[in-house]
């Protein structure tokens, strides 16, 4: 897989040189470019921002500086022109990391990690002026080869998209064939295959500041521990997450699920998952 990421902060990528994903790119499985967004303007002064249109607080990345940029990292040929865009180009996928763009998850994470080549494009200031997503939305629409996303970490504001960009890189990393050593470590885990969250872990010692390992996990019995993880899940999304449960499709659950659910006031009906109606001095599910 390749990934590019324009920025006008190459340096905050530097983490992309350690751990796993430094080692994926050290031995081949992914190769990722980190551009410096200013090498593509033309002023004395290398301008990214100028003041919103309309007015307002703030400064807005110029399109025609992204669109230089873009075209060359896309492979489109003459800036700005989405009559250059060749057909059958190597089919791209931009990333624009934005509060204001659809959350992005496993999911996600899944989907672009079977993709090959990455454009990450980190905006400052208030955002990346609005035709850049338009304009490559468009191109791909006409001309096949770019299709454009603006994803959102969650529901606050970081400074730039520098962050998001790590945060997409790894998640999506991890997923690739041969980067994590054990693949088994990617199938339980929170928002795995089954959406819920993973189960507490425990290791040596058995006892520390006298809090002890549940006793199942030390029994040595495959099923009845299956069971035990598969009752924490629950328990752990019932608590922190409901809303995961009420998206999760009930022909997932097996009986004891069910059982658990209902014992904690969960309505399990054929068509979906609803959480106990919480009313004052209700025990929390536990
Ligand atoms: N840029 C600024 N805030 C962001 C967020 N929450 N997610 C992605 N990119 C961002």
């Amino acid at each position: 897989m390749r990934i590019d990421v324009l920025t006008i902060f190459p340096e905050y990528l530097a983490p992309l040189d350690l751990s796993l994903v430094g080692k994926a790119r050290s031995v081949g499985l992914l190769d990722v470019r980190v551009h410096d967004l200013r090498s593509w303007t033309t002023d004395r002064h290398r301008t990214v921002d100028d003041t919103p249109f309309g007015g307002g607080a703030g400064m807005v990345m110029r399109p025609d500086v992204w669109g230089s940029a873009l075209d060359d990292v896309l492979g489109l040929g003459r800036a700005g022109d989405a009559e250059a865009a060749p057909d059958g180009v190597a089919p791209a996928h931009l990333l624009i990391p934005t509060p204001s763009g659809t959350p992005f998850d496993q999911r996600t994470a899944e989907a672009l990690a079977g993709e090959g080549h990455l454009v990450i494009a980190c905006g400052r200031y208030e955002g990346i002026d609005a035709r850049v997503a338009e304009h490559y939305r468009q191109v791909g629409a006409e001309h096949g080869g770019v299709s454009v996303t603006e994803f959102s970490l969650g529901d606050y504001v970081l400074n730039g998209g520098e962050v998001a960009a790590l945060v997409l890189i790894e998640a999506v990393a991890r997923l690739l064939p041969g980067v994590v050593g054990n693949p088994d470590s990617l199938v339980e885990e929170s928002h795995g295959s089954s959406g819920l969250l993973e189960y507490g872990v425990y290791t040596k010692p058995p006892t520390w500041r006298g809090r002890e390992v549940p006793d199942v996990l030390l029994s040595g019995h495959h099923a009845r521990i299956e069971r035990w993880r598969r009752d924490e899940s629950l328990r752990r999304t019932a608590e922190r997450r409901p809303e995961i449960l009420e998206r999760a499709d009930p022909a997932e659950l097996d009986a004891a699920d069910r059982d658990l659910l209902s014992s904690w006031g969960w309505d399990v009906g054929a068509d979906g998952l609803r959480r106990p109606r919480v009313t004052e001095g209700d025990p929390s599910p536990r």
